[in-house]
């Protein structure tokens, strides 16, 4: 019997975009289809469902505990399934060097809710835990190695970048007076800390005054914007012609990468652009499938709030 914090539940996860996933990744029975963010597997039993009991799926996932919800997945799946353990950076560039060919691959970025449901993992700030954050409980640097280690000019620089947070230098400072006397061990003692550096009327108004803070302590100890630069040219290298490429991303940072990458794809040409005739001879490799962004309707915010903020992006490669 697996402990009660390991058991799948059937409402983790909602997929986002679920409709419009399936629509445009077109999947056909015969097919290979990665998807390359399993969490509790809603994408995958989605597209498996299109291969027809015909092809195969390839779950990737850096977080070891998404295992139970693979393996319920696949006594399920009426198709060949296969499980691989790690970030989809490298899992996807070492396919391409296996030379494994795929017709589909989904990147659904960000934390699940499962993972941000389960205190212990220490992504919420709702409730008092360590303060963790690391998607792969075997990564070297949790966000407490990174709160009381990183100088105040770096984190001052994380909050702002990755968080776009107004009050990262007040922020930054007060963690480092806290930090001098006691380090930071749980979640609570930063949510504290945040509130007390920031003017009263900015704990009330645009969310939880915490917020902005987390969610980019979260993408630096994940690295995950790096990861999503490597994973975006393995992934094309992975597609045989004619296989489609579909990213679902939570903020305008990881959005603007998938945007900058799928259009430089679609261009080809790299000549600079007052050179009267194209000399690099590159051929365009992608074809977006939507010239903007996808974005979820009002009934499914309505039922599924985290999905609020995604933004769905797809191209076929040419
Ligand atoms: C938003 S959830 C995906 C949910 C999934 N589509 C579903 O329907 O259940 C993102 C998942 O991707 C995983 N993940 C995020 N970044 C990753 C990376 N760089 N490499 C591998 N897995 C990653 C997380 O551990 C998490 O389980």
């Amino acid at each position: 019997m697996l402990p009660s914090v390991l058991q799948p539940n059937e409402t983790d996860h909602l997929p986002v975009l679920a409709h419009e996933v399936r629509e445009l990744l077109a999947v056909q029975p015969g097919e290979t289809v990665i998807d390359a963010t399993f969490g509790a597997g809603g994408h995958s039993a989605l597209l498996a469902a299109e291969l027809h009991g015909r092809g195969k799926l390839i779950a990737v996932d850096r977080d070891p505990s998404v295992r139970p919800y693979f393996e319920r997945f696949r006594r399920r799946a009426t198709v060949q399934t296969r499980f691989l353990r790690g970030d989809f950076g490298v899992v996807l560039r070492q396919l391409a060097d296996n030379h494994v060919e795929a017709d589909a691959i989904l990147l659904d970025l960000g934390v699940s809710s499962m993972q941000i449901d389960r205190p212990e993992r220490g992504f919420s700030y709702a409730t008092d835990a360590p303060l963790d954050m690391r998607m792969d409980p075997s990564a070297e640097f949790s966000a407490r190695e990174l709160v009381n280690e990183a100088t105040e000019k770096e984190l001052e620089q994380i909050f702002r970048r990755y968080g776009e947070e107004r009050y990262a230098r007040q922020i930054a400072r007060a963690i480092g007076r806290r930090r001098r006397e006691h380090p930071f061990e749980r979640t609570g003692e930063l949510v504290e800390t945040i509130k007390q550096s920031i003017p009263a009327p900015a704990r009330f108004g645009d969310g939880h005054p915490a917020k902005r803070v987390f969610q980019a302590l979260r993408i630096a100890v994940n690295d995950e914007l790096g990861e999503l630069e490597r994973a975006l040219p393995a992934a094309l290298q992975v597609l045989r012609p004619g296989g489609r490429l579909a990213v679902i991303s939570f903020h305008s940072l990881e959005d603007r990468l998938v945007k900058r990458f799928l259009r430089d794809q679609e261009r080809g040409c790299t000549c600079p652009p007052d050179f009267p005739v194209c000399v690099c001879g590159r051929e365009p490799s992608l074809r977006a499938l939507r010239h903007k962004a996808i974005r979820p309707g009002a009934d499914e915010i309505a039922t599924n709030p985290r999905a609020a903020s995604a933004r769905l992006r797809a191209a076929v490669k040419a």
